[in-house]
């Protein structure tokens, strides 16, 4: 497959590309294309392509150049580091000034799979690639593709989410073309990625382990794996970032993701305080007070001429009605409850699906703030831009 994407017209983006003004092809292969993509990496040029969580936007990690291309070919202001992804323990070496006794053991458990690790960073790695820091991010991911795209360039691939600064990460090579189409040389499609929100972030540079985004790896985990509290940066709780805070990670002192539409989370009370400890019955009388409000919303606003989504789960599904034939009012199902790895890996395609749909207001039901679930809440939380609607 060759596919040509016009370069115009893309939100300021492309700016001081180097390429900006020529038409560039963006060629969409699928793993056969792996010597191809390896080769256009250590040529300097920027692959996209699957990892377990979501699909990242690769290029050379050891050159400013291909980290200069990848900021401008996301839209990304470049003091935003970008995580290098290595094949194994062996690569990341010559990256890091000490692999730590606990960085050590954390790879052993939990790599290849969806936790970055912070460490110090030797010179090896441009200023370019870590945003300015003294620390650089490292992630081995847990898909054959991307491992092999890692062995076959030979060098660590620097890659942040492949989407356009702004949009929700990618979870298939589709929602790539639709940003980065004709800004990068190449889409490695591996079918749609099996986690859907992006890896934990663990700072190890500190004195205390601190989480600085939830993942699949859960704090707890890591906190029994390390026999130590780990601790949780105040960014993520407070899930904005004032004036005066200077999160740990850079990326989250931006505007993160938010759908067109005007997003709200829905729960009650009684599930908020006492979360999974709640009975059948009294959480089928939460999910039938959530689902009321919600519907009775949405009727006022579809009457006021508003185009309307709802987001929920498998089981609540038929306490809503069907999607109206016009396309104003669309209900869209996360996954079951029971499980948790459905639902991460539905959010940022159904969110994407609402843009496409031009929905004026979504309203979502909180789910558990438990295990995983913290992560898929988090990126529901800023996606609402922290409105929640407690009954
Ligand atoms: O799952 C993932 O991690 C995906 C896939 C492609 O691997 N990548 C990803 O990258 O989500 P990105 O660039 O969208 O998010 C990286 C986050 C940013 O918030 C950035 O600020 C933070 O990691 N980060 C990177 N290097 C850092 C460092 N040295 N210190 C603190 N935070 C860092
Ligand atoms: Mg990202």
């Amino acid at each position: 497959m060759r596919f040509s994407f016009q370069r115009c017209g893309r939100p300021g983006a492309a700016e001081g590309s180097e390429s900006q003004g020529k038409k560039m092809e963006t060629i969409i292969r699928g793993i056969e294309g792996i010597e191809e993509a390896a080769e256009i990496i250590r040529r300097g040029g920027l692959v996209a392509f699957p990892t377990e969580t979501v699909y990242g936007l690769g290029g050379n990690a050891l050159s400013p150049e291909a980290a200069r291309k990848i900021y401008a070919a996301k839209g990304r202001p470049s003091d935003n580091p970008l995580i290098v992804h290595v094949s194994g323990i062996k690569d990341a070496e010559p990256l890091v000034t000490e692999i730590t006794e606990d960085a050590r053991r954390l790879m052993a458990r939990f790599w290849p799979g969806p936790l970055t690790l912070i460490l110090r960073k030797t010179e090896r790695i441009p200023r370019e690639t870590s945003g300015g820091l003294d620390t650089v991010a490292l992630r081995c991911p847990e898909n054959a593709c991307a491992l092999r795209l890692i062995s076959e360039s030979g060098v660590p691939i620097a890659a942040p989410s492949a989407n356009l600064s702004g949009k929700p990460s990618p979870t298939e090579a589709g929602h790539v073309a639709k940003d980065l189409g004709g800004r990068i040389d190449m889409i490695l499609d591996g079918g749609p990625v099996g986690i859907g929100v992006e890896s934990s972030i663990l700072d190890l540079s500190a004195d205390t382990p601190i989480l600085l985004r939830p993942g699949a790896v859960t704090a707890e985990e890591l906190s029994a794996f390390l026999g130590q509290k780990v601790g949780i940066d105040p960014a993520i709780l407070s899930g904005t970032v004032s004036e005066t805070m200077h999160p740990r990670a850079p990326g989250m002192k931006y505007r993160h993701y938010a759908p067109e539409a005007e997003m709200y989370l829905v729960t009650t009370r009684l599930f908020r305080d006492r979360g999974e400890a709640i009975g059948r019955e009294e959480r089928e009388l939460s999910d039938r007070r959530t689902a009321r409000w919600i519907r009775e919303r949405a009727e006022r606003e579809l009457s006021e001429g508003r185009r309307v989504g709802i987001l929920c789960v498998k089981e609540t599904r038929p306490f809503y009605p069907p999607d109206s034939p016009d396309g104003t009012l669309s209900v869209k199902v996360l996954g079951s409850r029971e499980e948790m790895l459905t639902m991460t890996r539905s959010l940022f395609r159904l969110l994407r699906e609402f843009d496409e749909e031009k929905k004026d207001r979504i309203y979502a039901e909180s789910c558990s703030d438990r295990g995983v679930g913290f992560a898929l809440m988090n990126r529901m939380r800023k996606a609402a831009g922290m409105r929640e609607i407690i009954l």
